[in-house]
């Protein structure tokens, strides 16, 4: 009978009602004269006496809480003028699921909060532009072999041997958007601009049509190299860690003079070499250099009054170090099981 009576006592403690209807079945089920409290009495009765005591307490206890469980759950179930019915308030909401950002998302709104506290606003542009905007202002000549750096999905070609300011074609790079800014906007400027970019590549584990950059923007009066050292330095260790290291390489961009390429120490290996950095200790970043003073005069600057730093960076390359997922295609499937396993702050 013992085992009875505790299992009916967290039968009514686990009770739950949301209607009148409920109430009502708990109270007839339990509280009734023939209901199970009822029954347990009249069994009572035969039980022998020495375990009268014990049990009778027992019963009398079940009664008191079946009692109290009853007001408990009248006085719980309000009627809700929303759903029109009996609802119990007390009741603990249902959890619902939660989404998460998808990584470039994440990698994206962290590079933007890193520089905007250095000062830097957002600025976008078309991802749908002309060769002006995303090649000739930023001094790359009409038969410049750097053209072919960047393999180009075109929308409008005016002539398939040569190329022309007005052809329509998906930006290969956010440089473009340095143009626009340097075009509207007086100095001093400090903007970043993070967006698409296209490419006619074929897709692989290292190469997509489709992927993201940031592009970076500072000019000023006296702008100069070691800013831009500065600026990246600050950049490296709150993305990936205040010991990381950083070094430039020397390297060309038609854009900027001198050009160079930003290489941080690796973020697993710390620098001491591992099969991520190739041993080497090193991973390479982002490029940048100071504004070629051609680009600077063909946007509407005096590039003998100012000078300015330039940056562009790959958000999944950056995505990839800070992550380790080294294959790009993982970014645009969309797969949950890969996304799921992103939870940021940001
Ligand atoms: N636009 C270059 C690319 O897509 C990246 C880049 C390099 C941007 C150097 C810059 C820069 O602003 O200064 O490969």
């Amino acid at each position: 009978m013992l085992e009875r009576l505790k299992k009916t006592e967290e039968e009514i403690s686990e009770f739950r009602a949301d209607s009148q209807e409920a109430i009502e079945y708990f109270r007839i089920k339990y509280l009734s004269k023939k209901g199970v409290i009822s029954l347990l009495f009249s069994e009572f009765r035969d039980i022998p006496a020495e375990n009268k005591k014990e049990l009778g307490l027992h019963i009398n206890n079940l009664k008191k809480l079946a009692g109290d469980k009853l007001e408990e759950l009248r006085s719980a179930l309000k009627y809700s003028e929303v759903s029109g019915s009996y609802v119990d308030l007390t009741r603990p909401g249902i959890p619902y699921f939660k989404g998460s950002r998808h990584p470039i998302s994440i990698v994206r709104n962290e590079i933007i909060s890193i520089f905007s506290r250095l000062g830097f606003t957002v600025s976008e542009g078309p991802e749908i532009d002309d060769d002006n905007h995303v090649f000739l202002l930023l001094n790359f000549p009409p038969e410049h072999p750097a053209r072919d750096m960047q393999d180009t999905f075109y929308i409008d070609r005016l002539s398939d041997e040569e190329s022309n300011p007005d052809d329509i074609l998906l930006r290969t790079h956010t440089s473009s958007v340095q143009v626009r800014v340097m075009q509207s906007e007086k100095p001093p400027l400090r903007t970043i601009s993070p967006g698409r970019v296209f490419r006619n590549e074929p897709i692989s584990a290292r190469a997509h049509c489709i992927f993201h950059q940031v592009e970076g923007l500072y000019i000023d009066k006296d702008v100069s190299f070691a800013d831009l050292k500065q600026t990246l330095i600050y950049f490296a260790r709150e993305m990936f860690g205040k010991d990381t290291k950083m070094r430039l390489r020397p390297s060309f961009f038609p854009f900027t003079e001198p050009s160079a390429e930003m290489d941080a120490s690796c973020t697993i290996c710390g620098g001491r070499g591992c099969n991520v950095c190739k041993y080497t200790g090193w991973l390479e970043v982002l490029g940048c250099g100071m504004v070629d003073p051609n680009v600077l005069d063909f946007c509407g600057i005096d590039s003998k009054e100012f000078t300015g730093f330039a940056f562009g960076m790959g958000i999944e390359r950056v995505a990839m170090l800070k992550y380790q997922v080294n294959d790009l295609r993982l970014y645009f499937e969309n797969d949950v099981r890969f996304l799921e396993q992103f939870r940021s702050a940001f």
